[in-house]
């Protein structure tokens, strides 16, 4: 098994990208990048600016004095500027405006590039939107997770209460049939199907079985 290993995996959300992508970065000792937690940081930190979701030249402006830093640990630590805001991230809040600020252009060439950067070490499982169609797209594996919208709900709504979040489980039912259709519809890198990745249906399945059937897929 190459140690540059790169595998990219998108879905959408509470598909269950996150959880298998960590047990398959630990079981084959690569390293974890949670793209969607840099957007979740980067509209945190435009929020506490005061600056509008809608204003995407600003917002990828910020991006230029921002750094986001991964630590290790379940849940994976994210630093903001030095700040851990592992927690304050993972709100229906910053859910609903990482969304908003990741429609814009300017934003994802921002993040792109330095998504980029961690990637081009090798070594890596990478998961998000983008991931096998822009991010990484000569991946060695492209995984696409997906399950029922009510399975995925289901999902989220267990992590929102894990952080220690409100929010009942249709609020997060409808917040994710919003989101789903806003990723899918956005006029820049969409959510998609690649036309080479494999697509793998989560439902009724354990992470650790997920895990074992992307680790099968491994060329
Ligand atoms: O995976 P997540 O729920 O943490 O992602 C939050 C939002 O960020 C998601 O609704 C869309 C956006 N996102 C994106 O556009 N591209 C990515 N690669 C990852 C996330």
């Amino acid at each position: 098994l190459s140690k540059k290993l790169v595998i990219a995996i998108d879905g959408p959300a509470g598909a269950g990208k996150s959880t298998v992508s960590k047990l398959l970065a630990q079981r084959l000792g690569l390293s974890y990048l949670d793209t969607g937690a840099m957007y979740r940081a980067l509209a945190y930190k435009a929020q506490q600016a005061g600056i509008d979701s809608g204003d995407g030249e600003e917002i990828a402006k910020l991006m230029e004095s921002t750094e986001i830093a991964f630590g290790t640990g379940e849940p994976q630590p994210v630093f903001l500027d030095g700040k851990d805001v592992t927690s304050s991230i993972r709100t229906m809040q910053m859910s609903e405006l990482a969304s908003a600020i990741s429609a814009h252009g300017a934003v994802r060439r921002a993040l792109v590039l330095r998504q980029q950067e961690l990637v081009n070490q090798g070594g890596v499982i990478l998961e998000g939107r983008d991931a096998t169609t822009v991010i990484a797209p000569n991946a060695d594996l492209k995984v696409y997770m997906t399950a029922s919208l009510e399975e995925r709900a289901r999902r989220r709504h267990l992590e929102y209460q894990e952080h220690g979040h409100d929010g009942s489980f249709e609020k997060v039912r409808s917040q994710i049939e919003l989101r789903d259709h806003r990723d899918i519809t956005r006029d820049d890198s969409p959510l998609t199907v690649a036309p080479d990745a494999q697509i793998v249906e989560t439902a009724g399945l354990s992470p650790a079985e997920v895990a074992e059937a992307i680790a099968r897929l491994i060329p």
